[in-house]
């Protein structure tokens, strides 16, 4: 089974990056299915309705995973994300409670041509401004909770800002996942690996975004802040027409959830 994955299509850039490579690369790699992130699609934030229907109308995307934006536009995107068969996640491990109703899904099993992936979101809280429930603790209460002996692979999206906390979630979950990938510190690793009980695991998968810019934005709005730690006027997303597009291919065999292969994507051009 092979799986196709890109992570933050940042803001008007990377959105319009993002639809000039994304059926070519669907068509070199023919995946089974096809996982993205727009956590800051748009405008630098957090996802408005509007331009998830943009990313719906290309076909062939399976599921959205998420991260700590995902409520910046949390009026517009809430119907959205609780569709009955709304593709669009969240993090898992948000303190659900009676005193603070979290919209929308944390996982979700994935159909298509017999074959049944089941793709999970987590976040963490460290150095995050997100109070979430312990990932490690709600991995584990997961995993022991939902019946994955039918299907025929594991994929998580852990969004957290320490890079350690990947190896420490690989290490703790070898053998019972496929692929686990790290999102949000927005610069692709070259540590792509298969654990020993043969889980696979990415850092960072990066963005497709605005090649010349501090994450997404623009020097001159941001710069003062690296000077002075103070912030003079608004932070305004890069807008330079270079771009790049990131992701990255797994291949995971079908019987034994193990991962097999792991091959990054990284394009650079000009909109
Ligand atoms: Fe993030």
């Amino acid at each position: 089974m092979k799986v196709l994955i890109f992570w933050d299509i940042y803001g008007r850039v990377g959105r319009n990056a993002f639809k000039k490579h994304f059926l070519s690369l669907k068509e070199k790699y023919n995946p089974d299915f096809v996982l993205v992130n727009p956590e800051n699609i748009s405008s630098g934030r957090g996802p408005i309705e509007k331009h998830m229907k943009e990313l719906d109308a290309l076909w062939g995307i399976d599921v959205y995973t998420s991260w700590n934006h995902i409520f910046d536009n949390y009026d517009d995107i809430k119907n959205y994300l609780e569709k009955p068969d709304s593709k669009l996640l969240r993090p898992a491990n948000y303190y659900e409670s009676e005193h603070l109703y979290i919209p929308g899904k944390g996982y979700k099993i994935l159909e298509k041509n017999g074959l049944k992936l089941l793709v999970i979101n987590i976040m963490s809280s460290v150095f995050m401004r997100d109070e979430v429930y312990n990932p490690f603790l709600k991995m584990d209460e997961l995993l022991k909770t939902i019946d994955t002996s039918w299907l025929n692979g594991i994929i998580i999206d852990f969004h957290r800002e320490t890079t350690s906390e990947i190896y420490a979630m690989g290490m703790f979950l070898d053998g019972k996942i496929s692929f686990l990938y790290g999102t949000h510190t927005h610069i692709q690793t070259n540590d792509e690996l298969i654990l020993p009980q043969g889980s696979g695991l990415l850092t960072d998968v990066w963005m497709s975004g605005p090649l010349y810019s501090i994450i997404w934005a623009d020097f001159e709005g941001i710069k003062s802040r690296f000077f002075g730690g103070i912030l003079k006027g608004k932070i305004e997303q890069a807008l330079d027409p270079n771009y790049v597009v990131s992701g990255c291919v797994v291949e995971i065999d079908e019987k034994t959830k193990k991962c097999l292969h792991i091959e990054k994507i990284r394009i650079k051009g000009k909109l």
